[in-house]
């Protein structure tokens, strides 16, 4: 397949996004119960301190620019950018909701981000570098407008086999259709996956003090039926995926899916693991 421009990537992730938006909006409560304890992470391996002026790279419906907002208080400042602008107003809802006056959202691009030198004490970031057509850009970007001193904290996705609830559905449309084999280089969920992967890019682009650990954790669902419909409604890559698929082949991807799924039962739910990597590092003084 040929590959796609910069600009062909950021375009087809801003309309992915944004058809998803809906669905990340209507399973918001699953998003903050399960993935709570990852905002507190960036936001501690952040550093953020009450006044502090903040960065967050790919906010979609508001993760964790919405935490950042509140750890900085009403001295400090949040900004949130990402493509897709329906996922930001959702974002936005949020915020207004929460009654939040110190934090702002903008459409952009996280690779060419438009702010000047040393602007934020701090850029945090969740689950969106691993959609960038270039990640090293995005690093030198995050290196520029960062202050001397200042923190990066982002997390990614580690391993397919550590994350089930989401390989088990890319492996169950692999096995009723060809797809290409992954590329490891190309935009996608796991596209940082690999130890050393993001770290090594932001030390490329200067940081310094530069870490990376993998954070486990679980979600759980009700029921096998639940876990499909959320992944279908919130998953953009699965869901551009189901939609190679005939009418018997999304009923027997179905019916993989609900069967792998049954193995994560424990007791009344439905239990998934899942690691993120988190990498995080400075810009020295
Ligand atoms: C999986 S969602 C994560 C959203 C949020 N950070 C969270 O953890 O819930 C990925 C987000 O990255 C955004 N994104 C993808 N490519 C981007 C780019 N080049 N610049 C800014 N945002 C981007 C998408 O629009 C989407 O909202």
């Amino acid at each position: 397949m040929p590959q796609q421009t910069a600009q062909e990537v950021i375009e087809i992730q801003r309309q992915d996004w944004n058809r998803v938006a809906a669905g990340w909006e209507k399973w918001d409560e699953f998003f903050d119960r399960s993935m709570a304890c990852l905002n507190h992470r960036l936001v501690g391996d952040a550093r953020l301190r009450p006044g502090h002026h903040v960065l967050d790279l790919g906010s979609g419906t508001g993760y964790p620019a919405l935490l950042a907002a509140q750890v900085v208080g009403s001295q400090g400042r949040v900004v949130g950018i990402d493509l897709a602008e329906q996922m930001l107003a959702a974002a936005e809802r949020k915020a207004a909701r929460l009654g939040l006056t110190n934090i702002s959202f903008r459409t952009g691009d996280a690779t060419t981000l438009p702010f000047g030198a040393a602007s934020f004490d701090a850029v945090t970031s969740r689950f969106c570098l691993m959609f960038l057509p270039d990640v090293p850009q995005a690093a030198a970007e995050i290196a520029r407008v960062l202050k001397p001193g200042g923190w990066v904290a982002a997390a990614v996705w580690s391993d397919p086999d550590k994350n089930p609830s989401i390989s088990l559905s890319v492996n169950a449309i692999r096995s009723v259709i060809e797809l290409p084999p992954p590329d490891p280089t190309a935009p996608g969920i796991f596209r940082l996956a690999n130890p050393g992967d993001l770290s090594s890019m932001l030390t490329q682009a200067g940081l310094c003090d530069v870490s990376e650990s993998e954070f486990a954790a679980e979600w759980s669902y009700a029921s096998p039926e639940e876990y499909y419909t959320n992944l279908l409604e919130i998953a953009a890559p699965v869901q551009n995926l189901m939609a190679k698929l005939s009418i018997n082949q999304t009923q027997e991807v179905k019916r993989l899916i609900l069967q792998g799924a049954n193995r994560y039962r424990r007791g009344d739910r439905l239990v998934f693991p899942f690691v993120a990597r988190l990498v995080a590092g400075r810009k020295p003084l």
